[in-house]
């Protein structure tokens, strides 16, 4: 199906805002030029001719927006995860990426990656590639194939790695980047991102070039901020001047987008930051990208998401596979509210623990936003004008006897809840994305 005009009728479902859902039993969903053109409890007349695709009983929800995934790490997926992250990092991460040098491993491990994303609930993502340009560009030519909306990094990383991984030097990683950038902007779904892997892979040289191209080419930039003990250590030693590791990236200009040039920042994991830290956050922009499995996976710790919001961090969800192992935004839904639990159990501090509409808008809007500040369509609502990226969820399979029927009857609100603790890639019946049909 192309950017047709078209009309779904199922059980619709979506955020309004961080604390609220709206949902509408039995409703018609419009679709009008690959955006949403409203959601209704009957089908307005101006509508009537449109084809009408009988989701009746299914839930309808926005896709699922990925704000953080590796994806040469999705073959070693599910391994050292009895691991911290910078031992992990030189067991797994760094010998694996090294073997995207050789085009034929990327072409293969990369096909099995972007089939994977298409079946999965998400609809878009944030990806780390490797620091290798053909391969980063096969990556994006895949990804672009499979009418995903992706942003795309090649990384950057001149120090402290292996010689079968690491740039040659900050020099050439740059003009490396310079090429990557030339060839990257004939995709139309899949945008370049600036990729600084962390700032113990990135000697300052590397840094103020990156910064100098993001001013540039007017770039979005991702890259990873205090997600382990040891690695804010580390950093402290490499930036002494800085203060903080969020207040080393800003000054390399990496870090938000207070400038009329780049584009915003997301970064992984924010774990440990400090109250200042925090600020710096908010006043920039800078997003984090929460990704709870990864920081259980590496024993990286609970990343503090009530203060970050209440701060005015925006906030998506994370993957972060293979730190985390499930690709799927539901299951960093549903451990973003366990460990906010635990965080506030164990920290026995008043930072109330997530609830289901919270992480619902954190993995549809709050990652949305990061793809609008970057140019690339409103996505994560189904109010006017936003982007159609929608999931149809068949959800009987997980029916305990009798629920549909009164009086045992599920609310859509409960069994939204239901899917993001149960739902799988077999409960996904069809998947839009800016209103094309994406078949695995
Ligand atoms: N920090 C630097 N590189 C990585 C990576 O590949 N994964 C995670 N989780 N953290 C990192
Ligand atoms: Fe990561």
């Amino acid at each position: 199906m192309k950017n047709d005009n078209f009309v779904i009728q199922g059980d619709i479902c979506w955020s309004t805002s961080l604390t609220a859902l709206k949902t509408m039993p039995d409703a018609f969903l419009v679709c009008v030029e690959g955006k949403s053109a409203g959601v209704y409890p009957q089908l307005p007349q101006r509508f009537a001719e449109l084809p009408l695709f009988d989701y009746r009983g299914k839930l309808v929800i926005p896709g699922l927006v990925d704000l953080h995934i590796h994806a040469p790490q999705f073959a070693f997926r599910g391994l050292g995860m009895d691991m911290e992250l910078l031992d992990w990092l030189d067991s797994h991460a760094f010998p694996e990426e090294a073997k995207f040098n050789d085009i034929d491993y990327a072409r293969s491990a990369y096909g099995l990656f972007t089939e994977h994303l298409k079946r999965s609930s998400n609809t878009r993502f944030v990806v780390y590639a490797t620091v290798h340009v053909p391969a980063t560009l096969l990556l994006m030519e895949l990804l672009e194939e499979s009418g995903l909306v992706c942003m795309v990094g090649k990384v950057n990383m001149d120090r402290n790695s292996p010689d079968s991984l690491r740039e040659y030097s900050a020099a050439s990683s740059l003009e490396a980047t310079r090429e990557w950038l030339g060839a990257a902007d004939t995709y139309t779904r899949v945008k370049p991102v600036l990729t600084p892997r962390f700032i113990p892979s990135c000697s300052d040289d590397l840094m103020r070039g990156l910064g100098a191209l993001r001013r540039e080419f007017n770039l979005p930039v991702q890259s990873h901020l205090s997600e382990n003990r040891s690695e804010i250590e580390w950093v402290r030693k490499l930036c002494p001047a800085s203060g903080s590791y969020g207040a080393a990236y800003r000054d390399f200009d990496l870090f938000g987008n207070d400038t009329p040039e780049g584009g915003p920042t997301v970064m992984a994991h924010c774990v440990w930051p400090d109250e200042n830290e925090i600020a710096l956050m908010a006043r920039r922009g800078v997003f984090a990208a929460h990704c709870p499995q990864s920081n259980a996976n590496l024993s990286s710790g609970i990343a503090p998401v009530r203060r970050l919001l209440l701060a005015g961090v925006p906030v998506g969800l994370g993957s972060d596979i293979a730190g985390g192992t499930s690709s799927s935004v539901f299951r960093a839904m549903a451990d973003a509210v366990q460990v906010s639990k635990l965080r506030r159990v164990l920290l026995d501090n008043d930072d109330k623990a997530l609830t289901l509409e919270e992480v619902f808008y954190l993995g549809t809007v709050g990652g949305g936003v990061f793809f609008e500040k970057s140019g690339m369509g409103r996505c994560g609502s189904f109010e006017p004008r936003y982007d159609f990226d929608a999931l149809i969820i068949d959800d009987s399979s997980l029916a305990t006897s009798g629920w549909r029927t009164a009086p045992f009857a599920l609310s859509i609100r409960d069994r939204l809840e239901r899917t993001v603790y149960l739902g799988d890639n077999h409960t996904i019946a069809a998947k839009y994305v800016q209103g094309r049909l994406i078949t695995a």
